[in-house]
């Protein structure tokens, strides 16, 4: 079965490829690894809707690694401003860096895995897509896929392992950048999470989760643990049309991003925090490992190293989501 997957998945993306501004068409010549690594780093935990507009802005104010390498941090970091995970802002600026140093991308996967920030997804998947290496190529699409064809049983995150060896089975040889992507699209369009739509599939002759009768019980996972709601307060601190704005502290949440000045809601793991009285409001936000309830009020004196910034262009001002949030409670 193994040996076929390969031909009949190449076969459909010929086909059906989806058209994405970082691609080239199936079976076509390498595309730019700049423009291939942006996206990959982009698309880590984000759809492809929301990263199209910030690849397009992206890349034309900044068309090559070398410019993006000349470039401010800081910058880099306010353009980033609402595609979250912002430790890839600032590595990104960092493995931009060392690409130009070395006069462009390395082109083995072992190599690009030794840059800042390329993790084992990202170097594989560069040195498929825009290298024609034999990589395996593993994100959350191509594991949901692979669970389901091999009908792993086993939960995750141990079944992992039993993912990534199946995965390593089906990679051909010659085209497995497209092979890579093949896989993401047919995860994204056909084999979604939930009602997979296995009569569009061209693997369904083959799929083991089909002959088991629900393929959308794959992949098994472990029973999650809810997630734990912090709290915490912004302030609002206006005058003559501008607002008190700072920078948060390099290497923690958000770090290396203009906020609101707050209570230090990021540094608490208990979650608790004395309400404040005459809050504007509250907005919630979900990350990865928490939720918060932050109270937005209202104060007087300016707080911390910051600056006035004018409420007129508070949308230049790169702020992450949870704190653009924040500033539209204020303004409403
Ligand atoms: N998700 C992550 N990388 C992708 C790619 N190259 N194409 C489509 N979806 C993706």
């Amino acid at each position: 079965m193994s040996a076929s997957v390969p031909a009949l998945l190449l076969d459909w993306y010929d086909r059906h490829a989806r058209d994405l501004p970082w691609r080239m068409p199936p079976g076509g010549r390498e595309p730019d690894p700049y423009r291939v690594w942006l996206s990959e780093v982009m698309l880590q935990q984000t759809t492809v809707a929301a990263v199209k507009p910030y690849f397009a802005a992206f890349t034309a104010r900044w068309p090559t690694v070398e410019a993006l390498a000349a470039t401010p941090e800081a910058d880099v970091m306010a353009a980033w401003a609402g595609l979250g995970y912002y430790s890839r802002a600032r590595n990104l600026v960092k493995a931009a860096r060392a690409v130009a140093e070395l006069g462009g991308f390395p082109d083995t996967e072992e190599e690009l895995r030794a840059l800042p920030g390329l993790g084992a997804y990202t170097a594989a998947a560069v040195a498929a897509i825009a290298f024609a290496r034999r990589a395996v190529v593993v994100d959350a699409n191509v594991e949901r896929v692979v669970a389901r064809l091999f009908a792993i049983a086993e939960p995750l995150p141990g079944g992992r392992k039993a993912i990534r060896a199946r995965a390593g089975d089906i990679t051909p040889e010659a085209r497995a950048g497209d092979f890579a992507q093949a896989m993401m699209d047919l995860g994204a369009t056909v084999c979604t999470a939930r009602d997979p739509r296995c009569l569009l599939c061209p693997l369904s002759a083959v799929c083991l989760g089909r002959a088991d009768g629900d393929p959308a019980r794959f992949p098994v996972k472990a029973a999650r643990k809810p997630k734990p709601m912090r709290r915490g307060t912004a302030w609002w601190i206006e005058r003559e049309g501008a607002v008190w704005l700072v920078r948060r502290e390099g290497r923690g949440m958000l770090g290396g991003m203009r906020a609101l000045p707050d209570d230090g809601w990021s540094a608490r793991a208990d979650g608790s925090a004395a309400p404040v009285a005459q809050a504007l409001g509250l907005v919630r936000h979900g990350f990865t490992h928490f939720d918060i309830e932050l109270s937005v009020a209202r104060r007087r004196e300016p707080l911390g190293e910051g600056e006035w910034w004018p409420i007129d262009r508070i949308g230049e001002a790169g702020l992450p989501t949870l704190f653009a949030k924040a500033a539209r409670l204020a303004l409403a």
